[in-house]
């Protein structure tokens, strides 16, 4: 639309006017924001940004190949794929503890990424998908007891002792027109309207400590279980079953969630199949709507759903033979388990 056509032009008047013709690097992690932030820096600059995508092997099952795709073969987006997976499972081998492992992923990731920036020496500013809502909460730090309960960490880099100069598109953006003004730029609908995902990851959903093993098998039922949300959609007998309301019937139950994701629990238990037994990992399904994310309740997906992607977790992934779901609300419980 005509609005968002003249805002882009806009924003891109902007950005040529600030970098001129200085190159440009972007940390590019599979986000919302800053995804959104590389195609619109480089709907303005073009080869003067590089983006630098960090894989530490605790993404969703194929998402570097998907990054990949979408930047630089659909956008023509230079795009740097950092393969680090043997760094970051080195660094977490042996450690357990839920705050250790964040610093762990955090520390590390800057690490490999100004590395990286290091080597592109001619780049004068680093650019960040920051958006409104993130100005206004790093204001407040401090203030706010809430955001010390988990020590989030974000994708980005660190400016500081990078020595170079900061670029921020978004600043002044809601969320709702980061989404709007992706779409607008090309971005697959189904990216940019993704349930969000924390920075550290996978990592926080691997309970104790993060093996490649063990995310192999959550990636691959993760996976099913977003599959399953993606393709099911609401009916009237949701409705009488009381899960959602008359305006939720067609929608899918992807888009009733606000974030839905597995977590692999480091327990074994014991199961049959064909005429043997079987001994481990349990999976547990995690999906919950809330409208803020400091509150949330746990969905009421369909039992017919829940089953399916038991079923197909249990048939498909070698390695987990049992499947629950988790019915706790925030508070007392988090939306993560670590
Ligand atoms: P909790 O588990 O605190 O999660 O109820 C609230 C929201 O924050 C996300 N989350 C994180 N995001 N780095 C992030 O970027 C983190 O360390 C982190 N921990 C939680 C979580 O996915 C949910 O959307």
């Amino acid at each position: 639309d005509w609005v968002m056509g003249d805002y882009i032009a806009e924003a891109v008047e902007a950005i040529r006017a600030q970098v001129g013709s200085d190159d440009v690097i972007l940390g590019l992690s599979g986000g919302v924001d800053s995804s959104v932030a590389a195609a619109l820096i480089h709907r303005a600059i073009g080869d003067q940004l590089t983006c630098v995508f960090v894989d530490h092997g605790l993404l969703r099952l194929n998402e570097g190949d998907m990054v990949m795709d979408m930047f630089a073969r659909n956008l023509g987006v230079k795009v740097i794929r950092v393969d680090a997976v043997d760094d970051f499972m080195g660094k977490l081998a042996g450690v357990s503890d839920p705050e250790q492992k964040r610093k762990i992923i955090g520390k590390e990731f800057v690490e490999v990424f100004q590395a990286e920036s290091k080597k592109l020496v001619s780049a004068k500013w680093l650019a960040q998908g920051t958006i409104y809502p993130d100005v206004i909460e790093s204001a407040g730090k401090g203030k706010k007891g809430a955001h010390t309960i988990k020590s989030h960490h974000n994708v980005g880099g660190l400016p500081e002792d990078m020595h170079l100069k900061l670029l921020e598109p978004l600043r002044e953006l809601f969320k709702d027109e980061v989404r709007e003004l992706g779409v607008a730029l090309g971005l697959p609908r189904e990216m940019v309207y993704r349930h969000p995902f924390p920075g550290p990851g996978l990592g926080v959903r691997i309970l104790g400590e993060v093996t490649l093993k063990a995310a192999n098998l959550l990636q691959r039922a993760d996976a099913i279980f977003i599959d399953e949300l993606r393709a099911t959609v609401a009916t009237e007998r949701d409705v009488a079953a009381g899960a959602c309301t008359e305006a939720d019937v067609g929608k899918t139950w992807y888009d009733l969630t606000s974030q839905a994701f597995a977590v692999f629990l480091p327990v074994k238990s014991v199961g049959v199949m064909g005429d043997g037994r079987t001994y481990e990992n349990v999976v547990a399904l995690r999906a919950v709507v809330t409208s803020d994310f400091m509150t949330a309740h746990w969905a009421h997906l369909p039992y017919e759903l829940l089953g399916r992607v038991s079923n197909r977790i249990i048939n498909e992934v070698r390695g987990l033979n049992r499947v629950v779901y988790d019915v706790s609300g925030k508070p007392p419980a988090t939306i993560e388990w670590e």
